[in-house]
């Protein structure tokens, strides 16, 4: 049975984007077919791989177009559904004077989970009603976390909001993965905030940190993950190491 993830944040920039599709690149590369869901306005899931977006989220929010219709492959083993942009506002606007507003995404995948192993849907940080259809469509979430002072003081609301749906739902906490990670920075502040992170259990970190590397960035210019763009970078052996991690705790 298909497992679906949300990866989310409250904070931008934190690397929620670049978690999501190479995580999703990852766990594909250990012969699992994967769907990447891109319910980001800033639609860089989308731009990152160069994916046509002219039929998008939105339109399948908005029972505009299929499922069929929308999906895309990025390469074998992966899929991708586009975000529609700033279509994504529209989208919003039309599905929160309906009925059942939260579980819009929810009702478009069922019937296609089947397919996949995993299927991953990148957000925006705002927690807004298109936040709520991904976390009640969602299995598990997994909270990204940069680590430092206002991406970490970001946790405590995100928490709460996600508390709420949790209790509606059989949403299941996946854990922290930490981004962005980079020892030598900030005075040990990185560190420090890393470890703060991980002595709360309620976390449940995930023990791989993804290192700041410059692949992970320039893997974008090519619309490569950063597993098939430099295979032997720290940024690749990060993301196959998490995508190992995610299996067996989701198993
Ligand atoms: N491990 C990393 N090392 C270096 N740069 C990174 C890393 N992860 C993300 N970035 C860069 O940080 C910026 C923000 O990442 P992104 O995934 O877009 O964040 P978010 O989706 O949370 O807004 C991007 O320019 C991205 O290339
Ligand atoms: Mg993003």
């Amino acid at each position: 049975m298909s497992k679906i993830v949300c990866i989310i944040s409250s904070k931008s920039g934190v690397g929620r984007t670049t978690t999501t599709l190479n995580l999703g690149a990852a766990i594909s590369k250990q012969g699992n077919k994967v769907l990447l869901v891109d319910m980001c306005w800033e639609a860089n899931m989308t731009l990152h791989f160069n994916i046509d977006s002219s039929t998008n989220t939105a339109d399948l929010l908005t029972k505009r177009s299929r499922f069929e219709d929308i999906v895309t492959t990025v390469k074998d083993g992966l899929d991708i559904l586009p975000s529609g942009g700033s279509e994504m506002f529209n989208a919003l606007e039309l599905i929160s004077n309906g009925k059942n507003r939260e579980h819009v995404l929810n009702y478009a995948l069922k019937a296609h989970a089947r397919c996949y192993d995993y299927i991953l849907i990148n957000t925006s940080p705002i927690l807004n009603l298109l936040a709520d259809n991904a976390l009640y469509a969602a299995d598990y979430y997994m909270i990204v976390q940069q680590p430092e002072v206002y991406a970490y003081k970001s946790m405590d609301r995100l928490n709460k909001y996600i508390k709420f749906i949790s209790s509606e739902t059989g949403l299941k906490n996946g854990g922290v993965v930490i981004t962005r990670f980079n020892e030598k920075q900030c005075s040990n502040l990185h560190r420090h905030i890393y470890e703060v992170v991980r002595d709360d259990p309620s976390n449940k970190i995930f023990s791989t940190t993804i290192r700041t590397n410059i692949e992970v960035v320039e893997a974008a210019t090519c619309n490569l993950s950063v597993i098939d763009y430099a295979p032997a970078s720290t940024g690749a052996k990060d993301y196959m190491q998490l995508g190992l991690e995610v299996l067996d705790r989701f198993k």
